[in-house]
């Protein structure tokens, strides 16, 4: 199927446009503080699809990892990254991250986020794969939240950003390999307009629900990903998909997240028969990496035929779990779960795309004048999985440097005139309906465990899908999320058919081996 390079028709001479320096298409800790660097010698506009708040960062638990009391453990920071990437990271953009984090984290102190402390001292948590305790958090398990604040209250405090919300970027506009900007839908206006920018920074965030079971937002539809891939960006290592161990499974109440830290506070994994079972699978046992948590997870669900596994924390003080996860505390009260006398339904979900648009350190793609930032880019910080609490740490020092890269290399630009014309397919189809088997789909077949059989099976019915949604124009983000979704989903869907073996959270059951010839990036 021939890939749209834009989802409508549009003429550039009849939108109603202006001109920006920079464009930063996101709100998240990676636009935020894109935004926030880039400010300082140019004009910016930031844009987003819904509410300012309404991002991953928002929902964030467990902390960001940062050595910044101990420098004389920032090497076992760089060790353990480099030592759970499975062989696919960069070991100098690890260093250059983690090392480039202890200022940028330290700023954030200074701007006002205050992160928990015990006594004088930060109360750094440990999550699964870090040798020792260096995740800070905030107001106990609302860490992105208290950072989502205080990175917007500085931007709005910032002088040279204007701020679009509920303004979704449909395509970015490109011209002979050079981005010029964005085409964009204003929701409270239900208008089209072009913006057209010296430099555009695209932080979209995660894809999470392209997944029946996702801990992500509604808005991580994995657009930014789906829109440089109709201008050719290259993409990398999309099929490293990470998955979340526990979250709550509650009927209503949509796949909360339960944080890794609960563990690390002593909460422990037990089946249906009360057995504590992750001693089975691995020394670490409840902190085992999450790929092997969530697939024992995965296996003892199948071994019990239950739909789920169980938490317990009733061996801890209820006013420990008050103090530490006040966000636990009131969603387990809300759905009536006592947490010192019953166990808190559990199971994995999809949780943080690891691959994306390819990025360098400083967040430039091969396309000229376009930067990237965040989950939806693929810095080779991660590899093959993801450390708990390492992904805003990349977000904001990649953020920082994509800010920073772009405004230094703003130039004046010509603008170009740019049309373009979708040969219009009469239809209609129902978008929730689309969206739901999509999501079904990816779940049972492209999901925690994968294998050939159910890949192409999931591949024939994402391009029979496609076949009469990607011809239709839409004009309303719904449908134009469901164009991105359909996209992604059979890239991600490719990259992991073609990649014939297993690799961090990358789980072939027909090929379980690591291959050293697979040991490359898979590039779209
Ligand atoms: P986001 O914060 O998701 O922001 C994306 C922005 O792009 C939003 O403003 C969105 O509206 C906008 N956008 C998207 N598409 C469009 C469009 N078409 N047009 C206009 N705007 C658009 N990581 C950690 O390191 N530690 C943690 O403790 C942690 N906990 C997590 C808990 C949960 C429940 C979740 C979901 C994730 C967690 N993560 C954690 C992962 C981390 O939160 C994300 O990877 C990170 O916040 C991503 O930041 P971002 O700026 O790239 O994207
Ligand atoms: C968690 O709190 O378990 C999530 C941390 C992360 O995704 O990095």
């Amino acid at each position: 199927m021939k890939r749209p390079e834009y989802l409508v028709s549009f003429d550039t001479s009849k939108v109603p446009s202006f001109t920006t320096d920079v464009l930063i298409i996101g709100s998240g800790i990676a636009g935020l503080r894109a935004a926030i660097e880039a400010a300082k010698h140019h004009k910016i506009t930031l844009l987003t699809k819904d509410g300012l708040s309404e991002t991953n960062t928002y929902y964030a638990q467990g902390g960001i990892a940062s050595q910044i009391d101990k420098p004389s453990l920032v090497s076992s920071h760089i060790a353990d990254t480099l030592n759970n990437a499975h062989q696919l990271a960069n070991p100098s953009v690890i260093k250059q991250v983690i090392n480039k984090g202890i200022t940028l984290v330290k700023e954030l102190v200074s701007w006002g986020v205050e992160f928990d402390k015990k006594g004088k001292r930060f109360d750094m948590a440990r999550e699964g794969g870090h040798s020792f305790s260096r995740i800070l958090h905030s107001g106990g398990d609302a860490t992105g939240r208290h950072l989502q604040k205080t990175l917007i209250r500085k931007v709005r405090a910032t002088n040279n950003i204007t701020i679009f919300d509920y303004t979704f970027v449909i395509d970015i506009l490109a011209y002979s390999r050079t981005c010029h900007g964005a085409l964009v839908y204003n929701q409270k206006s239900a208008a089209l307009f072009v913006i057209w920018a010296k430099k555009t920074i695209i932080a979209t965030g995660g894809a999470g629900q392209l997944y029946r079971e996702t801990t992500n937002p509604q808005i991580a539809t994995g657009d930014g990903v789906s829109i440089a891939y109709r201008k050719g960006v290259t993409l990398q290592d999309l099929e490293f998909v990470q998955f979340h161990p526990t979250a709550l499974y509650v009927a209503g109440a949509a796949r909360y997240l339960i944080s890794e830290a609960v563990r690390g506070e002593g909460g422990i994994l037990l089946d249906r028969y009360q057995r504590r079972f992750m001693a089975d699978y691995h020394p670490l046992k409840e902190l085992a990496p999450r790929d092997i948590l969530s697939r024992a997870i995965l296996n003892q669900m199948k071994l019990t035929r239950d739909t789920n596994v169980y938490l317990d924390l009733r061996h801890l003080p209820s006013s420990k779990i008050r103090k530490r996860f006040p966000s636990l505390a009131k969603l387990c009260k809300n759905f009536g779960i006592d947490t010192t006398r019953e166990l808190i339904p559990v199971r994995p979900s999809a949780h943080y795309l690891i691959g994306g648009i390819k990025i360098d350190l400083f967040g430039r793609t091969n396309i000229k004048n376009l930067f990237v930032a965040g989950e939806c880019a693929s810095s080779s910080f991660h590899g093959a999985n993801r450390l708990g609490s390492n992904s805003l740490l990349e977000a904001v020092v990649i953020g920082y440097f994509a800010g920073k890269t772009a405004s230094r290399e703003v130039r004046p630009q010509k603008i170009p005139y740019l049309t373009y014309v979708r040969r219009y397919v009469h239809g209609k189809v129902n978008l929730t309906d689309i969206t739901n088997s999509l999501r079904s789909l990816m779940w049972y077949n492209v999901g925690l465990e994968r294998n050939e059989t159910g890949l192409k099976q999931a591949l024939a019915k994402i391009d029979y899908w496609s076949s009469y949604c990607l011809s239709l124009e839409f004009s309303s983000p719904q449908g134009w999320e469901l164009q991105n979704m359909l996209t992604l989903a059979r890239l991600i869907t490719q990259s992991a058919l073609k990649r014939i073996e297993t690799r961090g959270v990358h789980y072939r059951t027909d090929f379980p081996l690591t291959v050293p010839e697979w040991e490359k990036h898979s590039v779209i």
